[in-house]
């Protein structure tokens, strides 16, 4: 199912939605603060698109291919809601990641916010978590201005600071 909200385009992923997500998700800017570090090849944007086809399908929701209302076939960001399992359960995780040129426009904070409600109002959520690099001030700014609390730490990265958990209520 497609949604909208004032500026962005939310769909299901498809099969022809991979080279935009390799270019994206393939781009060491968008990946600045990811320790795994960009995609290395198209294989693996394969791999993770098949991941989150198979999502789809066992769950009906997952990330969502965004695109601004403007320009409906260009996709400038992938995220949404998705199962990940941390800190001992698998949870409802809020995620995104955008084409640089679509930064600071306020696509993922609005994104964000859209995915909670989807969360609250159509998957009957009570709570839907977030993780973030703890230096990653753009991605914290924007869990916070959607309303989001951080919750605890989580050791996901060797030697390294601990992500930081973010949390939204339904009730809140
Ligand atoms: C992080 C990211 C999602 C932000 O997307 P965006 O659409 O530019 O975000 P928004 O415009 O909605 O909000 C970003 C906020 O962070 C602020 N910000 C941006 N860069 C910042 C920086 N270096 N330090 C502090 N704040 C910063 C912006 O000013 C804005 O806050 P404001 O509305 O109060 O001005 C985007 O940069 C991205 O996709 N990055 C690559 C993938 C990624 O890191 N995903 C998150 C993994 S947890």
């Amino acid at each position: 199912m497609m949604f909208s909200t004032a500026r962005l385009i939310l769909r299901p992923p498809n099969a022809e939605d991979l080279a935009r997500l390799f270019a994206i998700y393939g781009d060491p800017a968008t990946n600045q603060f990811n320790p795994a570090g960009p995609l290395a090849d198209i294989h693996r944007a394969e791999a993770l698109l098949e991941g989150w086809l198979e999502h789809w399908n066992a769950n009906g929701y997952g990330q969502w291919a965004i695109a601004s209302r403007d320009a409906p076939e260009h996709i400038i960001g992938f995220g949404g809601i998705a199962l990940y399992n941390y800190l001992d359960v698998e949870r409802l995780n809020l995620g995104y990641r955008f084409d640089s040129a679509a930064w600071g426009k306020g696509y993922a904070t609005e994104l964000g916010s859209a995915a909670l409600t989807f969360a609250f109002n159509e998957l009957n959520a009570e709570q839907v978590f977030a993780l973030v690099r703890p230096s990653h001030r753009a991605s914290i700014g924007v869990l916070e201005k959607i309303g989001m609390q951080r919750i605890d730490v989580l050791d996901d990265v060797p030697g390294q600071p601990q992500s930081l958990v973010f949390k939204a209520n339904r009730d809140s």
